[in-house]
């Protein structure tokens, strides 16, 4: 019987890219989503990328007979936890939704993992989980807090995560801490696809750049930064995929818990990003200086070395290549996966 990696949530953004690099590994993908945020059209797309196929499940981790009937019928080795909601805004007005679906899902997936002695996990953590880090670069030992309930989720379950290990210490868990993913697979046939009006500066940016939104608004050129705008550490997904593939191979050799951040170590600002996209794509990014959004910090980028020591992995993707990447998956598809 063949055995199969797990992606949760894996026709989003960051599962179909991870999806595509496991299959091309040799890794044969079930995919969970209950395409809440997504379309099972990414999930074609990566079949026709890699070639292969994958299995596209229809389910809600919340549910806890979906999860075991999967379980019950495939031989899963490992499970990468994507799934979630990770809207910010949205998690301040709806916070019992979004503790149910991160927390209460991920307990939900534990137990049934733990049910079939499957206990190699890879979860999707956030550089939100160090609020405003008082030392960059960020290291994995700098303190945690949130300041809203998706952060917060973010970190209750790594808290929860963690007692898991302390009592059953057969667990092989990476947490791995994203700084700002960016870019698409260089095809330009998978992307990120955000609903409505983009909270994120990339898909911000690649939205106004073909003429879907009138300007982009720089929110602060106030901050004790270069040129006043927040630095962020923005990451290509591609990078990401691959950080999933080497913790996955890193979880057959070890056990206990580590939280790994996945990041560049590099700093750009919202103005390094928009004349980056516009220089190099030779397409104009209007836009306007405009009040802080309430919770942005000044600056956030990771120190990146203990994905390296621990899984071999760094980032091999150029800022231009983020830019270029991008453009080409908006260009070609610019109502996302319903072009
Ligand atoms: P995404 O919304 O594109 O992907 C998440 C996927 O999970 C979607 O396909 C959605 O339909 C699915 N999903 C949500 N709730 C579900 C549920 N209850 N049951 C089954 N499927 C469900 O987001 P993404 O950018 O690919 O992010 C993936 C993960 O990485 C998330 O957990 C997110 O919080 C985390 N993360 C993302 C970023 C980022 O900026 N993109 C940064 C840090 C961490
Ligand atoms: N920005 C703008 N205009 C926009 C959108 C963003 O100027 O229209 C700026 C922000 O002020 C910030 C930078 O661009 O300085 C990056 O903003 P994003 O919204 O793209 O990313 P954040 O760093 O604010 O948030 C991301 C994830 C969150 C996660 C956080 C910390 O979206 O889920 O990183 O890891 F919590």
């Amino acid at each position: 019987m063949s055995s199969y990696i797990l992606l949760t949530g894996g026709a989003g953004y960051i599962g179909s890219h991870t999806a595509l690099c496991l299959l091309r590994a040799g890794y044969n993908v079930i995919s969970f989503d209950n395409f809440s945020n997504s379309s099972a059209e990414s999930l074609k797309r990566v079949e026709q990328l890699a070639g292969r196929t994958l299995l596209s499940i229809t389910g809600d981790i919340r549910d806890q007979a979906a999860l075991t009937a999967v379980f019950s019928q495939y031989k899963i080795s490992a499970v990468v936890h994507f799934a979630g909601l990770k809207a910010v805004g949205e998690s301040t007005e709806l916070p019992l939704h979004y503790y149910d679906n991160n927390v209460s899902g991920t307990v939900t997936l534990c137990r049934v993992m733990r049910h079939f002695n499957v206990k190699k996990l890879v979860f999707s953590s956030s550089a939100t989980v160090y609020g405003d880090a008082k030392e960059v670069p960020i290291k994995e030992t700098s303190p945690r807090s949130a300041t809203n309930p998706y952060g917060q989720s973010k970190l209750m379950i790594e808290l929860i995560l963690e007692d898991l290990v302390k009592a059953e210490p057969d667990w092989s868990i990476a947490l791995l801490r994203y700084f700002n993913p960016v870019g698409a697979d260089e095809s330009g046939q998978i992307g990120e696809d955000p609903n409505g009006i983009p909270n994120n500066l990339m898909p911000f940016i690649s939205q106004v750049a073909v003429g879907k939104r009138q300007q982009l608004s720089v929110f602060g050129n106030d901050y004790p930064t270069k040129d006043g705008t927040g630095v962020r550490d923005y990451i290509h997904v591609v990078d990401l995929a691959n950080g999933h593939l080497k913790a996955l191979q890193y979880l057959e050799q070890s056990k206990g818990i580590e939280a790994i951040n996945l990041g560049t170590g590099v700093g750009y600002s919202v103005l390094d990003m928009v004349n980056a996209f516009s220089e190099v794509n030779q397409v104009a990014v209007p836009y306007q200086i405009a009040p802080r959004r309430p919770g942005d910090i000044a600056v956030c980028y990771a120190e990146p070395t203990k994905a390296l020591t621990l899984l071999g992995w760094k980032t091999e993707k150029t800022l231009d290549d983020m830019v270029r990447d991008t453009w080409r998956w908006q260009k070609h598809n610019p109502n996302g996966y319903r072009s």
